[in-house]
């Protein structure tokens, strides 16, 4: 069989929309799909703490933090605008970062649940800022608010490194597919 160029291209497309995968039927970015696809991208889990100006310490657990550059040193999280609790930590002069230890898996959920004493149980010293540094946590960073980028229905908060530090020893908590795990290291 002889085909002509015009046959040969028509014949390629097929081949590469048959071999595409197929788009659902409904709302391909419904907010279910999004919540699966993006729970298999795994995490780790920070408590974000400052003093709420006379009112105790107030907080909120994160997993969208990361760090963001080296020079100057800047780190990123972003936060719901339904979030009760981030206008007592912007208010703050300065956020500590509390990076969550696999035992801690009660102290994130402690930190994510909205109204309530979030740190009843809790011990923590001060960090340099002021702002509780919790036991058990495996490093915590001391940072200041430098942007705000409005995103959807979050903020994306760009935060300068004041001062920083190891603490605890031991795994962090892992946050994958809806679930909490620890690290193991592949030998
Ligand atoms: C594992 C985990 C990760 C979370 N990550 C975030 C996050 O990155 N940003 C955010 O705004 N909320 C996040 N949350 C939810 C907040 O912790 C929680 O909704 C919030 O603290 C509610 O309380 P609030 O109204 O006192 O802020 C997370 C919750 C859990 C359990």
């Amino acid at each position: 069989m002889v085909y002509t160029r015009e046959a040969l291209t028509q014949e390629r497309r097929l081949a590469s929309l048959l071999c595409r995968p197929r788009p659902p039927a409904s709302d391909p970015v419904d907010p279910e799909r999004f919540r699966s696809v993006l729970g298999r991208f795994a995490t780790g889990v920070v408590a974000l703490t400052a003093r709420g100006g006379g009112e105790g310490p107030c907080g909120l657990a994160a997993n969208s933090f990361t760090s963001v550059s080296l020079d100057p040193p800047l780190v990123a999280f972003c936060v719901a605008y339904s979030s009760t609790s981030w206008p007592r930590l912007r208010a703050a002069k300065v956020i500590t970062v509390n990076m969550l230890a696999e035992h801690q898996r009660a102290v994130c959920v402690q930190m994510a649940t909205r109204g309530g004493d979030k740190f009843a149980g809790l011990t923590w010293r001060d960090s340099p800022a002021g702002n509780p540094v919790l036991d058990g946590a495996l490093a915590w960073i001391d940072c200041r608010v430098e942007a705000e980028h409005p995103a959807g229905d979050h903020v994306i908060v760009v935060a300068r490194v004041l001062q920083l530090d190891t603490h605890a020893d031991g795994g962090p908590l892992v946050f994958y597919n809806r679930s909490y795990g620890s690290f193991d290291p592949i030998s």
